[in-house]
């Protein structure tokens, strides 16, 4: 209660944003090397991590496509259909809490879960999912190098290593961060326009901070908020209020419909928007964003000159190659 009266606060002030670390952060105490992070690749890549050998993270998280699949709602094993769009993996390493609804902490905590969920890769069980990998020999000399020679294969380390790879999967050069750093040639007259006009109409309220998702909290703490905030006719014609958000998660009333503030990040690269993939355009998203959560009807110029800056979030990735898996 407190916390939510704390956080209804928070976003009545603006709290800018900046440009992203080039490092992503990591808990205290916490290492993590070269050997870690190319196994966590090779796990990321196989297939064989699911039940019938048809999906893998990068399935619906394709690192050469923006980190997601581009569908409105993702397909995992026999073609099944899920209820949510995939949100991208690129720099989700700053995030507090993940996926839509907030519902786990860190990074580790969510790579355990697409493994065993019957609708994404359909595993029985965690146990299940060692035991796969313990009966590929080619795996056991990269888990001892990344982990030691003591009972290297188990679950935690599997969801370690694939974190420790997503930690590389950031991307804080993007035209806006260049810009920020005091490239003042790396955004266009257009884009510049756009940052304005995202600030003055109030985006900022809440995609704020390093990665837009909201101020700095501790790793555990989401930012959350209603959407939509105002009833408009886009909430019927794209379906947003058929999902309770984080509410399915937690159950509590309050948590109705709010959803964690998500980055905008590389949001050009992510079509479609929302958490059900309703939205085919960014333009249309950020017509439906200032009508739902700020009761705002954009000129159309404001709306290009948004577009525009949100491109400029866009950072450049190197092409990943496929990794040969044991
Ligand atoms: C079948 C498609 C599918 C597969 C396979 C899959 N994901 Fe996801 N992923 C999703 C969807 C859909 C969500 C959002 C679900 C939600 O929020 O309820 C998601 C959420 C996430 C998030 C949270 C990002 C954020 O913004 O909160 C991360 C990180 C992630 N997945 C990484 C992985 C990793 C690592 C693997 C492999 C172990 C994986 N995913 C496998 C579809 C998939
Ligand atoms: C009151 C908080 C709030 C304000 C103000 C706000 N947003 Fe959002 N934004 C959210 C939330 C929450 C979501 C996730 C909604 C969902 O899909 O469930 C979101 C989603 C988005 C998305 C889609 C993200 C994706 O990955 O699909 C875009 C684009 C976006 N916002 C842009 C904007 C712009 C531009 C503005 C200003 C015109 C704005 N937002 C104002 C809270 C806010």
């Amino acid at each position: 209660m407190v916390l939510s009266l704390f956080l209804s606060l928070l976003s009545t002030l603006s709290y800018g944003f900046d440009a992203l670390p080039k490092k992503a952060p990591l808990a205290a105490g916490e290492k993590m090397t070269p050997a870690q992070i190319e196994l966590g690749k090779m796990l990321y890549f196989d297939k064989r991590l699911s039940k019938n050998n048809t999906v893998s993270c990068q399935t619906c998280h394709d690192v050469n496509k923006g980190g997601v699949d581009g569908l409105p709602v993702s397909k995992g094993i026999h073609g099944q259909l899920g209820p949510r769009n995939a949100p991208t993996v690129y720099n989700a390493a700053f995030l507090t809490t993940q996926f839509w609804d907030g519902r786990e902490n860190t990074l580790e905590d969510q790579a355990k879960g697409p493994l065993i969920n019957p609708k994404e890769m359909g595993m029985k069980d965690h146990d299940e999912v060692v035991a796969k990998i313990k009966s590929i020999p080619g795996y056991l000399p990269y888990f001892e190098k990344a982990f030691g020679k003591e009972n290297p294969i188990t679950i935690e380390h599997v969801a370690k290593a694939i974190a420790h790879y997503e930690r590389t999967l950031i991307t804080p050069n993007s035209p806006f961060d260049r810009y920020q750093r005091g490239d003042k040639k790396a955004m266009s007259k257009r884009a510049i326009r756009g940052m304005k006009t995202f600030e003055q109409v109030g985006c900022t309220s809440c995609h704020s901070g390093v990665n837009f998702s909201g101020p700095p909290l501790p790793v555990g703490t989401g930012f959350f908020m209603r959407f939509p905030t105002f009833d408009n006719p886009y909430v019927e014609k794209y379906g947003f209020k058929k999902d309770l958000g984080r509410f399915e998660a937690t159950k509590n009333p309050v948590d109705k419909h709010m959803w964690r503030v998500p980055t905008l990040r590389n949001i050009a690269l992510t079509a479609p928007y929302f958490h059900n993939g309703a939205v085919k355009s960014l333009d249309e998203a950020v017509r439906v964003m200032a009508k739902s959560q700020l009761n705002v009807d954009l000129k159309k110029k404001q709306v290009k000159d948004i577009v525009a800056f949100l491109k400029s979030l866009s950072g450049k990735t190197k092409k990943v190659k496929e990794p040969k898996i044991p």
